[in-house]
């Protein structure tokens, strides 16, 4: 490892303490290193607006910082744990080139406010991310539900047969619960929206930090004012958008049993794509919609990260580092559900419905509700309606067609409002830049 940038003269460093300090930090860092590389660029540049840098050294800081971004990404720079961390690993390598000026990058900062900002500049790029694809999982559903609008399919409830659906209702459920959703990420991320560099270790510095150069270069919506509540808000706006994502894994875990229940043979209601199901290592005959599952389990991952960051913050104010921890919980919550969501798209547009199946189904008993509501239409009054459409007697075939347009209740069948989702859909749309 190079040397500690905090190293004190005469105290020898124990591996294993070290290695206990350390843990895979510097391994996580490596998520979040392009954004700690553009947070040092505006935090030169701050720099150099207030004369503690010179000109030619902001110049030969951004040179180096753009090549570091660039064999990162080519993988000729690897961070490892030569480093303590990523924030050292870019001192390092800025004073390795560049002399004096790289020894002057980390004046008026802290790895506190370090790590708050590239966590934040992350944090942003993940919800936007997460908005895009719910407002794309939302369109699939949308328009499904307009091509598939008045297709039968049994409507439960307690997994009992209760009355006539359609494909109609079933797609914009989905379509309205992603557009909440992709509100949601929108929302918290407008709501994380604040620039902490400039905050130090906590309680700012004795220098005049030009904090709103850095808030607009790195493309903040505004600053987090208080030094002190920077500190605060790691793990707070990490947790909140831990929370926006968990708000589509949970439609995700339950959209997904849908499709496992009505993959089953005893429903038989759709066929999922090929290529999101697998084999058996025994049972030859198998197919199973393993992917659709661990959608489903994806929700505990989301879930954990979320309770891992709550437990960490019982803490007085100021950093600690505790606060650590939070980002392998949150690097590995977010990647799981961001894969997870992002094979959704497709797995939607190629659902193939068993109509024959779907429309099989249905049974008498699926009307007795519109019977019942027919009588109180003309007059008898509800709870006698009930009474005589309760009786089997009065049971026939019906009509699911008929059933589906005389629903005209807004938000139902005959009146899904797809309308209006597409407007709140565009709405959402215009903001996630997808
Ligand atoms: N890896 C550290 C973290 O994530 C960076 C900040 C270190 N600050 C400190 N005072 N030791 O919290």
């Amino acid at each position: 490892m190079s040397d500690l940038l905090w190293q004190k003269p005469g105290v020898t460093v124990d591996a294993a303490i070290q290695a206990f300090l350390a843990g895979d930090d510097v391994v996580l860092d490596r998520e979040f290193f392009l954004h700690d590389i553009e947070a040092s660029r505006a935090h030169a540049q701050g720099l150099a607006r207030i004369a503690i840098l010179a000109e030619d050294e902001l110049a030969g800081i951004e040179r180096e910082l753009d090549v570091l971004a660039g064999d990162f990404s080519a993988g000729r720079f690897v961070l490892d744990d030569r480093y303590e961390d990523g924030h050292s690993a870019i001192e390092a390598r800025l004073t390795e080139r560049l002399g004096d000026a790289g020894r002057r990058i980390h004046t008026g900062r802290s790895r506190n406010d370090q790590v708050l900002v590239a966590t934040r500049l992350w944090l942003k790029a993940q919800l936007a991310r997460t908005q895009a694809l719910c407002v794309e999982v939302a369109g699939i559903a949308l328009d499904r539900a307009a091509a598939e609008r008045d297709v039968p399919l049994p409507g439960y409830t307690h997994l009992q047969r209760a009355v006539v659906s359609s494909l109609g209702m079933w797609w914009s459920a989905w379509a309205e619960a992603f557009i909440d959703n992709a509100a949601r990420a929108r929302d918290t991320l407008a709501w994380i929206d604040a620039n902490p560099l400039g905050s130090a270790a906590g309680y700012g510095v004795n220098l005049p930090l030009d904090r709103d150069h850095t808030t607009a270069a790195l493309g903040f919506g505004r600053m987090q004012v208080a030094a002190t509540y920077a500190q605060l808000s790691r793990g707070k706006f990490e947790m909140a958008a831990l929370e926006a994502l968990s708000s589509a894994m949970l439609d995700l875990r339950r959209l997904a049993w849908d499709l496992s229940l009505f993959t089953a043979a005893e429903f038989g209601f759709v066929a999922l794509p090929a290529q999101y199901t697998t084999g058996s290592s025994i049972m030859p005959n198998k197919r199973n919609p393993d992917v659709i599952e661990l959608m489903r389990a994806t929700y505990a991952s989301v879930a954990a990260a979320r309770c891992e960051i709550e437990q960490l913050l019982s803490l007085p104010s100021g950093y600690h580092r505790d606060l650590q921890v939070s980002k392998g919980a949150l690097f590995h919550g977010f990647g799981k559900g961001l894969q997870a969501l992002a094979l959704l798209p497709d797995l939607l547009r190629n659902l193939d419905w068993n109509t024959d199946r779907m429309r099989g189904a249905l049974e008498p008993s699926m009307y007795a509700t519109d019977l019942a509501v027919d009588m109180a239409r003309e007059g008898v009054p509800f709870r006698d309606a009930y009474r005589q459409a309760a009786d089997p007697a009065r049971w026939a075939e019906g009509d699911p067609a008929a059933s589906l347009l005389a629903r005209v209740s807004p938000g139902a069948a005959a009146d899904p409002g797809l309308e209006v989702l597409r407007a709140r859909l565009v709405d959402v749309q215009g903001m996630s830049g997808s």
